[in-house]
């Protein structure tokens, strides 16, 4: 894919033109209760949605389906997306489309709202890779953090049909706030990659930047300070997360 203009000298732009990876990617809203009079004060329903959430990123881990998983969750008050599922699928093993069926499956069981007494509304879509800009050396295949401190900015963009152009495309640096990562995060919070996906199924397409720092967690302000002028860009919703479960 043509890009609009090279990174700064540290990071190193990747034409991702990898087609034997696949993501799954997994939104979850937070979880409302069906019968709200009947809730108790005691109810911790964001605790329970990230039990149901790890426990079916086992699953998924233990079946060996996906090369790698992980369970972002939001470090903020009243996130639109308080959980988030990543799952990479190496297409040459696992058909992704047989991967998507199952796991909405296996998402229906494990958020009944039967059971669990709560509904919240569940995105899954399978995404493409676009484009990703990264610090060298790194292994373009693994997507796992390498530091116990890493977190996240995850953008999630909606598109109609037809307005995915490649023109759309080429100008992804400014549009996503892309740039402004690479520009404006402090240097302390380690940018390690920023990787622009792009939802597979037709129809209005989804975009989701994904923006990885080394140690965000040691420094939440640096990154806090950027929130508002990335929230002031587009209609997309932007949060901050962190690694809760992994395989
Ligand atoms: C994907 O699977 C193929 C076939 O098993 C294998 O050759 C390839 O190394 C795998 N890719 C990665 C990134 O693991
Ligand atoms: C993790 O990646 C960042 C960015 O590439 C690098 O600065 C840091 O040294 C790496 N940390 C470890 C523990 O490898
Ligand atoms: C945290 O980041 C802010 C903004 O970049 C910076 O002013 C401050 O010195 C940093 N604090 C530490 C402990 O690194």
């Amino acid at each position: 894919m043509p890009l609009a203009e090279k990174g700064p000298s540290f990071l190193n732009v990747l034409e991702v033109d990898d087609p034997k990876l696949c993501v799954l990617l997994h939104l979850m809203t937070p979880m409302e209760p069906i019968e709200p009079v009947m809730e108790s004060p005691l109810a911790r329903p964001l605790a329970q949605q990230k039990t149901a959430a790890s426990d079916l990123l086992t699953e998924v881990g233990s079946a060996k389906t996906a090369m790698e998983g992980m369970l972002l969750a939001n470090m903020e008050k009243n996130a639109q997306f308080p959980f988030i599922s990543y799952y990479v699928i190496n297409t040459s093993q696992t058909d992704p489309v047989d991967f998507f069926r199952n796991l909405q499956a296996a998402s229906l069981k494990k958020f009944d709202p039967r059971n669990l007494r709560y509904t919240a509304a569940h995105t899954l879509d399978l995404f493409n890779e676009v484009a990703t800009i990264a610090r060298p050396p790194l292994d373009p295949s693994s997507k796992r953090p390498n530091s116990t401190t890493t977190g996240y900015i995850i953008s999630v963009y909606k598109v109609f049909e037809g307005d995915d152009g490649e023109k759309f495309e080429k100008n992804w640096l400014y549009w996503t706030g892309a740039r402004m990562l690479y520009r404006y995060l402090p240097k302390s919070a380690g940018l390690r990659r920023i990787t622009l996906h792009k939802s597979i199924s037709s129809g209005d397409k989804m975009y989701l930047l994904l923006c990885e720092c080394s140690n965000f967690l040691e420094n939440l302000s640096s990154a806090a300070l950027l929130l508002p002028a990335l929230r002031a860009r587009l209609c997309g919703y932007t949060g901050l997360y962190k690694t809760t479960a992994s395989f």
